[in-house]
């Protein structure tokens, strides 16, 4: 069945929750099955040239102590996880051009060289030709959220970006081969249903290979940090809605929702629609700092294995790819 814009709207305000987490649990049983895969993420350093303002790494919070992991640290950590078990590794970072095209080059071939792995970048914005190099080097996956498709709050809570300037990256990571990952950001200050319905069909017409749904979580010293978090309700919508209208792509059950919800929140996320777990490998000397909203909860390996058993599941076994060409079955 496909939904209109307006039917999406009336759904994400008026459907009871129970009854959208069942149809979506329904579609991910039919086009992605059992299979939860984890996502060891790797956040390497929290330097940032950007300044958005929900964002505690942004530029101008100079009450964040910053970190650069070195490449040889991130490698070898990388290392221990292909060891533990996992099959997908995120290297994420602020955008933060200290590290050149040719350093991050170089960690991807290292990693690649450790088994086999697939690996997800997440540095956000960089020269085209970065992308190009990397890709080439052997980076799978590329993750940049679109944060929200409102071209004017875009504006607005990105200085000096537009959303338009995002779209080019992400379709250029498309045209190169990598699977893309976007998402959004759910009750952002100013952000309307309308404007969630829009991030909801621009996941499935953009057809993406994954995308991380959070709350809004607001974070000390940014402009945003009076304003009120976004809801784990709405967010359970947008999530379930984007599994029944877009079907195939990879949904996580985020961090965010589990800072705000706890484990209840994720759970709910797994049972309606949600297939991923993105478990955090940052040393904890690092992590503390990784202050992207507050309270960040640490979703530990462990952790993430006993939420997949807790609902039922499986742990993917093999690298988790796209899903994207996979017909109705
Ligand atoms: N609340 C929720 N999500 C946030 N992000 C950054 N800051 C916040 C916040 N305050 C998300 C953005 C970004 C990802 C790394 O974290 O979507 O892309």
């Amino acid at each position: 069945m496909r939904m209109t814009y307006d039917e999406i709207i009336k759904s994400l305000k008026e459907d009871p929750l129970e009854e959208l987490l069942k149809r979506a649990d329904k579609i991910r049983r039919e086009y992605v099955g059992e299979e939860v895969h984890l996502r060891g993420i790797i956040e390497f350093s929290n330097y940032c040239v950007n300044n958005c303002l929900y964002c505690g790494l942004r530029r101008d919070n100079h009450r964040l102590k910053r970190y650069r992991m070195k490449p040889q640290e991130i490698i070898n950590l990388a290392r221990n996880l292909i060891k533990q078990g996992v099959k997908t590794i995120v290297l994420q970072s602020g955008d933060d051009l200290a590290y050149k095209r040719d350093d991050i080059t170089e960690i991807v071939k290292a990693i690649k060289q450790e088994g086999e792995v697939a690996i997800t970048l997440s540095l956000g914005e960089r020269p085209f030709s970065d992308y190009e190099t990397w890709r080439q080097a052997g980076a799978d996956r590329y993750l940049m959220k679109h944060e929200t498709v409102n071209p004017e709050l875009y504006a607005q809570l990105h200085p000096g970006k537009t959303f338009e300037g995002r779209l080019r990256h992400i379709v250029f990571l498309k045209e190169l081969g990598y699977e893309i990952g976007v998402g959004n950001i759910v009750g952002l200050p100013g952000q309307s249903f309308e404007d969630l319905a829009g991030d909801i069909l621009f996941i499935k017409e953009i057809e993406a290979d994954m995308a991380g749904i959070g709350p809004f979580i607001p974070q000390e010293n940014t402009p945003l940090a009076d304003k009120p978090s976004g809801s784990v309700e709405l967010t359970l919508r947008v999530l379930a809605l984007v599994r029944i209208v877009a079907k195939t792509p990879h949904l996580p059950a985020t961090t965010a929702l589990a800072t705000l919800g706890g484990e209840d929140a994720q759970l709910k996320a797994l049972r309606g629609g949600a297939n991923v777990i993105m478990p955090n490998f940052t040393p904890e000397e690092f992590s503390r700092n990784y202050k992207i909203y507050d309270g960040k909860t640490k979703v530990t390996f462990s952790r993430a294995k006993e939420l997949i058993k807790k609902a039922g599941r499986k742990i993917g076994q093999d690298i988790g790819g796209s899903l994207r060409c996979r017909t109705h079955p």
